[in-house]
């Protein structure tokens, strides 16, 4: 049994036109939802630029200790006095972090003091001797909130991504089985129209089910990332093909 194999080159002229203008439409769509990503997103990790820790920031949080607070929980200077270190551990995960610093009523427990006292003979550019690390000068506010800083963001509200993800699942994965099913009747060779599609059906599947997967398991990001990048991939390819193979002139038929 043979049935004629439906080909979109075989519409009249309006069809592959309007075909056409829709493809592009979609194309320039994902360009800008590619844009929109990235402002949107863009200081989310409250850091300038738009990294995987925006994206981390996103859908898992970040949480960071900051350095000192790390390195005087492992007991670093060994010689730090106990009601120093603690003085020190309690101004670093308060929030007046700046009003602090040199804070005058603290006396010996101010920051700025405890710091000058058991900090800075090691860590200040000009310190020397075999355990200072004058590349961590401690000598400055600026230079001190460097590693003091701990960074704390949520990912966004569950109710607020339950209904994104709802609506990005129904409306890009229905665009999408237009979309390969447009690829299927192009002229491409079959293996190659099965590969793209079911690479741009998982990269859907793996960037939208890791919303969800990531707020729990961070690693998850990347999948993210990796499914967004192979549905991107696999549309813009499906649709330029389809372009293509709207206004290539016909050629012998393809007998399967
Ligand atoms: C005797 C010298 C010495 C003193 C005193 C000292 N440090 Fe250090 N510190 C070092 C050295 C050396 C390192 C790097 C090696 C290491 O991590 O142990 C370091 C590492 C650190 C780091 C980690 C830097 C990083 O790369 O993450 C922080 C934060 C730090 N010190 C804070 C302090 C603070 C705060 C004090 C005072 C309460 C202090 N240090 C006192 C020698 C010193």
């Amino acid at each position: 049994m043979s049935t004629q194999q439906m080909r979109i080159r075989d519409f009249g002229f309006g069809m592959r036109l309007a075909l056409t203008l829709l493809a592009l439409t979609v194309l320039a769509g994902s360009g800008v939802s590619g844009y929109f990503m990235k402002i949107h997103h863009d200081g989310r990790d409250e850091v300038d630029g738009f990294t995987i820790d925006d994206i981390r920031a996103h859908y898992h949080g970040i949480q960071s200790r900051a350095p000192m607070l790390q390195a005087l929980e492992d007991n670093h200077p060994a010689d730090l006095e106990e009601a120093s270190r603690t003085a020190l551990i309690e101004w670093l995960k308060s929030d007046t972090l700046k009003d602090d610093y040199d804070n005058f009523d603290l006396g010996d427990m101010a920051p700025e003091t405890i710091i000058a006292d058991n900090c800075i003979s090691c860590h200040s550019s000009d310190a020397t001797g075999d355990d200072a690390y004058p590349s961590l000068s401690l000598r400055y506010f600026d230079e001190v909130m460097d590693v003091s800083v701990s960074r704390k963001v949520n990912p966004m509200n569950e109710k607020v991504m339950y209904q994104s993800l709802h609506a990005h699942s129904l409306g890009l994965a229905s665009l999408t089985i237009v979309t390969v099913l447009l690829l299927a009747w192009t002229r491409l060779p079959r293996p190659l129209i099965g590969l793209i599609a079911f690479v741009t059906a998982l990269g859907l599947l793996m960037d939208l089910g890791m919303w969800v997967g990531a707020r729990y398991w961070e690693p998850g990001v990347y999948l993210i990332v990796a499914g967004g990048f192979m549905y991107q991939v696999g549309v813009v390819l499906s649709l330029l093909a389809v372009i293509a193979d709207l206004w290539l002139p016909k050629f012998k038929p393809r007998d399967d």
